[in-house]
């Protein structure tokens, strides 16, 4: 009989796993959520001398999109690896600082808007971390906060869930992390930025493929350290979800892309 392997713990809550993260993070993961990120900024009525918060920043892909619009932002990060990666793009429109999103060291009312690019949703304490928000945003302000839609995130972490669950519904739970799992719907996610100190919700869906490089057959069977769930199979379990993964990349393979639909909410709202 197989062991089941021992389910690692998410290192999601850990400055130091973002840390050693920042560069790959920059090369695979920003152009994607850039996408998200341009759109969810573009709801966010700002321009020229308007104030900014980017909350959990990652390498900067909201605070680049709103410092294009001339705006001053601030972009907070727990990670000072990920800190010094926005501070080195050396723009004087950008402050990039550490801080925990779910307690900022921040005055109240100091910003015309806030924005959240998958960084709340990750907080253990998710509701803090959307009540800072809407207490550093003055009266009149505005927010953009985005998540997934799905429980299981986006993009590789998607696709893999996808298949673990369809070849064992019973085995897989959705991924532990709270926000991710409340705020991946329109009403509880409209609801949680109301419950936080936003009036107005207006909750949007949008839709951009993860364009995965499947060049190198090596860098497939590396998938497997994004799932959490993946270290809780047993040995056979694993063997057929390796098996299956690779028929379905070779079945729906472009060349040496690998599309992964991925769906975000945007929620935008005002500070009454
Ligand atoms: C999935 S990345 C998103 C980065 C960026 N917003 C983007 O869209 O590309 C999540 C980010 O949240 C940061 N983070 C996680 N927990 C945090 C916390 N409690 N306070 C501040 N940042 C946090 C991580 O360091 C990481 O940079």
């Amino acid at each position: 009989m197989q062991q089941s392997k021992q389910a690692k713990p998410l290192p999601y809550n850990d400055p130091a796993h973002w840390d050693k993260m920042v560069a790959a993070y920059e090369a695979q993961s920003q152009p994607f959520t850039t996408l998200f990120a341009d759109a969810a900024v573009a709801r966010l009525p700002i321009g020229p001398s308007s104030k900014v918060i980017d909350v959990a920043t990652g390498t900067g892909a909201a605070a680049l999109a709103a410092a294009r619009s001339g705006a001053d932002v601030t972009a907070i990060d727990f990670s000072a690896g990920m800190v010094a990666r926005v501070r080195a793009h050396g723009l004087p429109n950008i402050e990039a600082r550490q801080m925990d999103g779910q307690a900022l060291d921040l005055p109240d009312a100091a910003f015309d808007a806030a924005v959240s690019v998958f960084g709340v949703m990750l907080f253990p304490d998710w509701r803090a971390g959307l009540r800072e928000m809407a207490r550093v945003t003055r009266p009149g302000g505005s927010a953009a906060i985005a998540v997934w839609k799905s429980a299981d995130g986006a993009a590789v972490h998607l696709l893999l869930s996808q298949i673990i669950r369809r070849l064992y519904p019973d085995t897989v739970t959705p991924m532990p992390v709270s926000g991710l799992a409340e705020l991946a719907d329109p009403t509880r996610l409209g609801t949680a930025v109301v419950a936080a100190g936003f009036s107005d919700p207006d909750v949007t869906e949008i839709t951009h493929d993860f364009k995965l490089n499947v060049a190198n057959p090596a860098d497939v069977d590396k998938l497997f350290e994004f799932m959490p769930h993946w270290s809780g199979l047993d040995a056979d379990q694993s063997a057929a979800v390796a098996h299956a993964l690779r028929s379905e990349i070779e079945q729906r393979r472009v060349g040496d892309s690998f599309a992964i639909p991925s769906t975000a909410l945007i929620a935008t709202a005002r500070r009454p």
